[in-house]
């Protein structure tokens, strides 16, 4: 969380950086702010809430200068107000920073007593302080900056600026994510190659540890032990139309919207025209694997649920399912012949990485499903099986969480056909069901009209349940995810079989209970659960297809039909309404459905 970009331009970087900014404010958008060096003079504008108040603020009090920093917020240490915003200053330096300075207190401490007068409440203040003591003893920028990176620990991605300096940026790396961009006669740092995409293409991702010492000539790479190293510039092509809302309301319509096309695309990369199932960098030996650990968190890891029920029931496989943030310090033994795999959109969520390295530290091969290509996930697997579902800049994961459910339903049937669980006509027939999903995703999203008068219904709750049997029952939880992250409406998924062993409790006539359920093997079991609900005064809305909207679609509140879907495949096209009701409910109430209070696309501290 929290994006930052640095440019050393040759000509005024304050548009530059609120440009910049603008593409990284899915990272956090509670307070946002510039620092620049003009003519060796350094000053700050800083502005509470979206970007757009910083832009607003600068079109009054415009900052002049061709070398800057620039930050947008979510709040970690500090209520948003302009004092905790970055870039935080001492005299002569300026930072910004993504992560967390775990001992910024005694830090503090020690500041304050040598006579350091500190404004905000956050962590990152105690950095450009300590960086100042340094100067104050007469040390060159680079030595400063060197030095108060060994005082620092926890997780940092950090941007100096310094009085004086108008050609120098030093950026250091340790735990979150940072990437230097190469222009001509001009430089750039910024958290992410999306941000830095309109000003070139040439990045350098600075690897764990990594500080860099960027002029306008180049930039100069050092490991934490500060001894030089060379680090490759990759040429990054990032379509810059994906991050475009492309005349939808708001990128999650527009994200929800792209899913058969950006669904086809994957499942091309992944399917010969055979209709062969082909992974790369050599696949994965599943006759080699005994267990799956799969770890992610929020919606990743309800694919990773649903995916469990594919790989054990085709590939006859266990599949260990873990949310990384108890998974890392749980520090789970590891049996032979486990294969770790890591799920996570944006490639840069903390915990998962964590998870990752505890894993690769045992000495596991790492397998990732990842969104973003260079990302640090994608970059310390073995093996990363992107799921190129473009640019996903809602908050609200729509086409990440279906394209990542395509990738490992791929998994599972690859591991199957490897460990001759399924019979090749059998493995044909999924192959081929997977490929009809996306003309499937089209007729489900051909419902939305009806889904959004259902909305705007669901928008009056206080209080939603979501239902699901076997593999519904993670969509369930995904349903209720989606609603409450973006609608505020409180929202609990349950496996419809374990209502009636606490929750049943909270049904009444104002609690809307959303059942999931197509007309699979286990759509009666579920009905049975559904006539418990309606039975003490609970109002349904069954979310099923034709056949089963004529079985049990009379008397409840309301019936969603989607179109027919192969059994094993309904987790990926009931995402949809649970997408669009949540979607809709959020419009109706008015709430910030693209950046959701309190929330951020990007997880990078724990
Ligand atoms: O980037 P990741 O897939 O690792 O992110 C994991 C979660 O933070 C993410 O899925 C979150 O739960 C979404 N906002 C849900 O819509």
């Amino acid at each position: 969380m929290c994006g930052i970009v640095g440019v050393l331009g040759d000509h005024e970087v304050a548009p530059i950086l609120v440009e910049a900014l603008k593409r990284l404010e899915y990272r956090g958008y509670d307070s946002a702010g510039i620092a620049t060096v003009n003519a060796g003079r350094l000053d700050r504008r800083r502005a509470v809430g979206k970007l757009v108040n910083l832009s607003d603020l600068l079109v009054h009090d415009p900052l002049a200068g061709k070398s800057g920093i620039g930050h947008t917020r979510w709040a970690t240490h500090g209520a948003p107000s302009i004092a905790n915003a970055h870039p935080h200053r001492a005299r002569r330096v300026a930072v910004v920073h993504n992560g967390i300075i775990e001992n910024f207190r005694a830090l503090r401490d020690e500041l304050v007593a040598q006579g350091a007068g500190f404004e905000s409440d956050t962590d990152t203040e105690t950095v450009a302080h300590l960086a100042q003591v340094f100067l104050d003893q007469g040390l060159a920028p680079r030595e400063a900056a060197e030095r108060t990176l060994e005082r620092l620990e926890g997780a940092f991605a950090l941007l100096f600026l310094f009085e004086g300096e108008d050609d120098l940026m030093i950026a250091a790396r340790k735990g979150s994510p940072l990437a230097v961009g190469h222009g001509e006669g001009e430089m750039f740092v910024g958290s992410d190659a999306i941000a830095l995409a309109p000003l070139t293409h040439r990045i350098t991702y600075l690897e764990e540890g990594d500080r860099a010492i960027v002029t306008r000539a180049g930039a100069q790479f050092f490991d934490d032990q500060g001894r030089p190293v060379n680090r490759e510039i990759r040429t990054i092509e990032i379509d810059a139309t994906r991050v475009e809302k492309g005349g939808y309301k708001h990128f999650m319509a527009k994200e929800i919207a792209e899913q058969p096309s950006v669904m086809g695309d994957a499942l091309r990369h992944y399917i010969s025209e055979s209709g062969e199932i082909v992974l790369p960098g050599g696949g994965i030996d599943f006759t080699r694997v005994s267990r799956l650990t799969m770890v992610a968190c929020g919606t990743a890891y309800l694919a990773c649920m649903t995916a469990k029920y594919w790989i054990e029931q085709l590939a006859g496989l266990p599949v260990d399912v873990d949310i990384a943030s108890e998974f890392r310090y749980r520090e789970p033994p590891i049996p032979e012949g486990t294969l770790a795999v890591f799920v996570s959109q944006s490639g840069e969520t903390a915990d998962t990485l964590a998870a990752l390295r505890y894993c690769a530290d045992k000495a596991q091969r790492i397998v990732s499903v990842v969104n973003v290509p260079e990302s640090s996930i994608a970059r310390e697997s073995d093996l990363a099986l992107p799921i190129l579902a473009g640019a996903e800049i809602s908050v609200a994961s729509t086409k990440g969480f279906t394209c990542q459910l395509a990738v490992l339903a791929l998994v599972a049937l690859e591991a199957a056909r490897q460990r001759g669980t399924l019979d090749a006509p059998t493995l044909a027939r999924h192959i081929e069901d997977l490929r009809s999903m996306p003309g499937r995703l089209n007729a489900a999203l051909a419902t939305e009209p009806r889904t959004e008068a259902i909305a705007r219904l669901l928008s009056e709750a206080t209080d939603v349940l979501f239902l699901g049997r076997g593999a519904m029952y993670p969509l369930a939880l995904e349903g209720a995810l989606k609603l409450k992250e973006i609608s505020y409406i409180h929202a609990e998924g349950y496996a419809s079989g374990e209502l009636k062993h606490g929750p049943i409790a909270l049904v009444d006539n104002t609690v809307p209970v959303i059942v999931l359920a197509p007309h699979d093997r286990l759509f009666d079991k579920t009905v049975s659960n559904m006539q418990e609900v309606m039975a003490r005064g609970g109002k349904v809305l069954l979310v099923t297809d034709a056949r089963g909207a004529a079985e049990a679609g009379e008397g409840v509140w309301q019936c969603l039909a989607m179109p027919e879907v192969p059994e094993l495949f309904a987790p990926i096209l009931y995402a949809l309404p649970a997408q669009m009701l949540a979607y809709h409910t959020a419009v109706a109430k008015g709430t910030d459905v693209d950046q959701p209070r309190n929330l951020a696309k990007s997880v990078t501290v724990e």
